[in-house]
């Protein structure tokens, strides 16, 4: 996946968190306000009734209307020539215009508390997707400088262990790269064109760690009986190739950069670019092929 779809994904879930935030708001808001009344109210309620009687189960409807009429009168009131008294202002309930300042602390909280959760999500969603530049198994592995690779291999008796790449290295002869230009690809050739040769740990058999064998100077794999000489093409055993590759890029300054993202599949039965031959015991017992 590019980086730009991992992008959009992480703003679509975003967007979408968001909306759900709002209309669940909206929905809470409509509920309250469809049928919910403030405690003052109830208690104003409740006390008018109390003060009319219009809860006394004896009242009629036909009593309330009786006192209605003996209260109205027919008589004419004069209009007085005093200006009407100024009534006094009163503050609107805040529940009739709008919100009140509870409600808006309350959504203000769980709108933040939302977004601030989706947003998380999103950059999470979005590390989990991000190509890893450089450090770890399956990107960009820096594993050191070329000529301490080498002292390395000699060290090791032929063989390098880079654990971080999962890979072995060992040397590349420069009188057999006539023959690995015809076989192998060119971001395989990198390495080997400066010498070495990057190889996966991993058997193409069924994918157990090949181990390296220090007498025949072979890579034997223990668990079917794989064989492959030093520069991983396969020599015996049930493996249906040699030893796959990664391919490295090396710096002006010799340092060597492994791509673990990137396999490059073995070369197939066969191929034998070095002729080296078992130099010694094997370390397991598969038959030649
Ligand atoms: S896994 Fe290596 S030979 Fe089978």
């Amino acid at each position: 996946m590019s980086t730009a779809a991992a992008i959009a994904i992480a703003i679509a879930a975003l967007v979408v968190l968001g909306a759900i935030s709002f209309f669940a708001l909206a929905r809470r808001s409509d509920v309250r306000g469809a049928g919910a009344l403030s405690m003052e109210t109830r208690q104003r309620d409740k006390a008018h009734r109390a003060a009319e009687h219009l809860d006394d189960p004896g009242r009629t409807a036909a009593d309330a209307e009786a006192e209605g009429v003996a209260a109205r009168s027919t008589e004419l009131v004069p209009v007085s020539d005093e200006p009407p008294a100024l009534v006094p202002w009163v503050p609107p309930d805040p529940e009739l215009i709008g919100v009140s300042r509870r409600q808006f602390f309350n959504r203000a909280t769980v709108s933040l508390m939302s977004v601030g959760l989706g947003a998380f999500a999103a950059a999470a969603f979005v590390a989990f997707l991000w190509p890893s530049g450089t450090g770890g198994f399956g990107g960009s592995v820096a594993v050191g400088k070329l000529d301490a690779i080498k002292d390395g291999i000699k060290q090791g008796g032929g063989f390098f262990y880079a654990p971080e790449a999962k890979s072995w290295i060992t040397e590349y002869p420069a009188e057999a790269l006539p023959a690995a230009r015809t076989i192998y690809p060119a971001n395989a050739l990198v390495a080997m064109e400066a010498g070495i040769v990057i190889l996966s740990q991993k058997c193409p058999h069924l994918g157990c760690r090949v181990p390296e064998c220090k007498t025949s100077q072979w890579f034997e794999c223990q668990c079917h009986g794989s064989q492959y000489n030093r520069v991983g093409e396969k020599k015996a055993g049930p493996a249906p190739r040699g030893m796959d590759r990664f391919p490295a890029s090396i710096s002006a300054s010799g340092e060597v950069v492994i791509d673990t993202g990137t396999t490059i599949p073995g070369p197939s039965i066969g191929v034998n670019t070095t002729g080296q031959e078992a130099e010694g015991p094997h370390c397991t017992g598969g038959d030649e092929h």
